[in-house]
């Protein structure tokens, strides 16, 4: 595996790069998660790239930065040993030089739930991955649907900017005991780890109650018991899955969505109902 961190350096290797390339950008600390959408993209492409960058433009102001977990020599041995073809992991000036000030913001699908929650966060990934899929050019982007949000937010990134490249969400890879793997993970303590996996059975509830046809609130309250103290809730809601508009019923291609604080860890998790 190549590894290169210049703008130029990765214009150069495009050039040579073999016709189909997947790309899987990451903020790196890599899980089984990361790895899963390596291993999609190396089962379709012929060459893979990843990137690994903790972008600053999508933390908000009491976010740390700083301690976002980062481990550039562990992540490349896992990226080498998962078949990546080129690791591109840049530092911030060569992203955002002097003087940066574009940005992409993709309207209202970014602008609830997630994005209510960060204000600009959702830019900040639009306006990443936006100069990554410019610069790496692939033929297909692969996201985790664990962020389903921004999955939502990137498709749209990709249509309305006409990216000659597809998207292709990879179910979210979990625990044994349910819980999504997430670089956030980390964070939990024990009690908050015991408890952490309540988020994803809460989920399953709310879409058993309203499959077997018990009304929108009356699921969204009962379900919400499921989760476990320490969590508490920020939303459990129904959305389409492509605009993120609220639901008020189960319907073709939505997402159950779901948020709760651990701690000072928030956590995510979905089930998406394709039909
Ligand atoms: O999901 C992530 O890790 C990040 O939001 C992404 C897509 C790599 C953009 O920085």
């Amino acid at each position: 595996m190549r590894l290169v961190t210049t703008v130029e350096e990765l214009r150069a290797w495009r050039r040579e790069a073999p016709p189909t390339l997947g790309f899987v950008p990451t903020m790196g600390a890599l899980h089984e998660g990361h790895l899963d959408l390596v291993r999609f993209a190396r089962s379709q492409n012929a060459a893979v790239v990843a990137s690994v960058f903790v972008n600053p433009l999508q933390f908000g102001a009491g976010e740390d930065l700083a301690r976002y977990p980062r481990d550039l020599a562990g992540d490349r041995e896992k990226l080498a040993a998962n078949g990546v073809d080129l690791l591109f992991a840049p530092a911030v000036e060569e992203i955002y030089p002097q003087g940066f000030t574009t940005t992409i913001d993709v309207g209202p699908v970014g602008e609830s739930f997630e994005g209510a929650v960060r204000p600009g966060h959702f830019r900040g990934v639009a306006t990443v991955v936006g100069k990554l899929l410019h610069l790496v050019a692939p033929q297909r982007l692969y996201i985790g649907q664990k962020d389903a949000q921004q999955s939502a937010v990137l498709r749209k990134l990709v249509h309305d900017l006409a990216y000659d490249c597809g998207v292709t969400i990879v179910p979210t890879v979990r625990e044994s005991d349910g819980l999504a793997m997430s670089s956030r993970n980390l964070y939990l303590d024990e009690r908050e780890r015991r408890a952490a996996p309540s988020l994803h059975r809460m989920l399953r509830r709310f879409v058993e109650l309203l499959k077997a046809g018990t009304p929108f609130e009356i699921a969204r309250t009962e379900a919400a018991n499921v989760l476990e103290a320490p969590g508490t809730l920020d939303y459990l809601a129904c959305v389409d899955a492509e605009s993120f508009a609220p639901l008020a019923a189960l319907r073709e291609n939505c997402f159950v969505i779901a948020a709760a604080r651990f701690g000072n860890t928030r956590l995510l998790d979905n089930v998406w109902l394709p039909q």
